[in-house]
């Protein structure tokens, strides 16, 4: 198939890239690099050994985006494009509003022009707010607390309704737990700009000695040792998800869970990484952040079932193959 991938710059689209060209499917990226680095394009190359067709443009454009859709006959669209910073939402919420809705209206308005039937989107286990774990599909999504988070439902519901009106639109709504890792060649990974806000980027910095500690957020939750606990997932797992819901995929909207379906809290997290990779991550308690919950884990058995799709690899590949990219850079 020939697939358009938004955002393929990017930390969980580069991966997806290098999973997609694997597979043997063609591969075109359009990127405006506002999160990434065009060397991500080479180094995609460079571990399949594959070529791939690169545009540095805006998806919220749609005369840019309205001239690769005539150039190219695409089977399928996965939309990665986006802002993710949640602090930074709060922040900026036009911003985030902007680019992540406008982002997914014009990619659906030039499928529907171009008679391009196949729509993956990124979603992520955010919609789900403060419902009970495990999280379903099926479950009524709760408000989130940041623009972020809504950005995931408003665009969620945006394709909804596009596949409503045109019965043979095909939409998985791919709800993504918390990736982390890299690719084991080192060469791709997650590469934050400045001080990371998620866990797993920081736990390395920290043990690189490029941050002095890590401050665990909260100690008092009601989780077995009192600290967050949330479903992390190899990003080459959550790659090869992409492309499973895209080989599967049937008129309609399907909505997927991509974790583990285990939780994970943030002690037994560093306390593996340190174990694993054989250094030390200092850190300190300090008060929870707001707008965090306790716990975060996928019921995963829809994407099995309908997908014949699991997560592979466990907690300690996570923590080598993150530490590997680390040590890279
Ligand atoms: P990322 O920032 O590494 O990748 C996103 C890419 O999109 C970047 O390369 C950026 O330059 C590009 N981009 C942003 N806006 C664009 C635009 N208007 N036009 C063209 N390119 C644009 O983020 P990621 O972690 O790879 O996340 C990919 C998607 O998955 C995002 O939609 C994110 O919200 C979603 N998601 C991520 C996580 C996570 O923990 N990383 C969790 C759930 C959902
Ligand atoms: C965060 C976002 C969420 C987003 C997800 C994936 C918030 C409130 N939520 O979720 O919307 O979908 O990332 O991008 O930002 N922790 C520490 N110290 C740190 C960093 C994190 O103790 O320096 C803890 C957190 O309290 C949490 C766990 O580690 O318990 C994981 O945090 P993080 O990696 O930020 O992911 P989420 O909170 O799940």
């Amino acid at each position: 198939m020939h697939i358009l991938v938004t955002g393929g710059a990017g930390y969980i689209g580069s991966h997806t890239s290098v999973v997609l060209l694997e597979a043997g499917h063609e591969v075109i990226i359009v990127d405006n690099l506002s999160n990434s680095k065009i060397e991500t394009i080479d180094r995609i190359k460079q571990i399949t050994k594959k070529e791939l067709i690169f545009y540095q443009e805006d998806v919220t454009d749609e005369a840019a985006v309205d001239a690769i859709f005539s150039n190219h006959s695409f089977d399928g669209v996965i939309h990665f494009a986006g802002f993710k910073a949640v602090g930074e939402s709060v922040e900026f919420p036009l911003k985030y509003y902007y680019n992540n809705t406008v982002s997914t209206m014009v990619l659906a308005k030039y499928c529907l022009k171009y008679g391009v039937k196949q729509f993956v989107f990124s979603s992520s286990a955010t919609v789900y707010g403060e419902n009970d774990v495990p999280f379903v599909e099926t479950m009524e999504l709760l408000p989130t607390t940041n623009p972020y988070g809504e950005t995931k439902v408003i665009s969620e519901r945006i394709l909804t309704d596009v596949a409503k009106a045109n019965r043979d639109f095909a939409v998985s709504l791919l709800r993504y737990f918390n990736p982390v890792g890299a690719h084991e060649s080192g060469l791709i990974g997650e590469d934050p700009r400045g001080i990371p806000n998620n866990l797993m980027p920081y736990i390395t910095k920290v043990a690189k000695g490029k941050l002095e500690k890590l401050r665990i957020f909260g100690n008092d939750y009601p989780t077995p040792d009192g600290t967050g606990v949330r479903d992390y997932i190899h990003v080459m797992d959550l790659a090869e998800g992409h492309v499973a819901a895209l080989e599967k995929l049937t008129p309609g909207v399907h909505v997927y869970n991509l974790g583990t379906g285990r939780g994970i809290s943030v002690l037994e997290l560093v306390k593996t990484f340190e174990e694993v990779n054989g250094v030390k991550v200092p850190y300190e308690i300090v008060g929870r952040r707001p707008g965090d919950i306790a716990e975060s884990y996928a019921d995963v058995s829809k994407a099995k079932a309908e997908l014949g799709w699991t997560a592979k690899r466990g907690i300690r590949e996570m923590c080598r193959d993150a530490w590997r990219y680390e040590c890279g850079v």
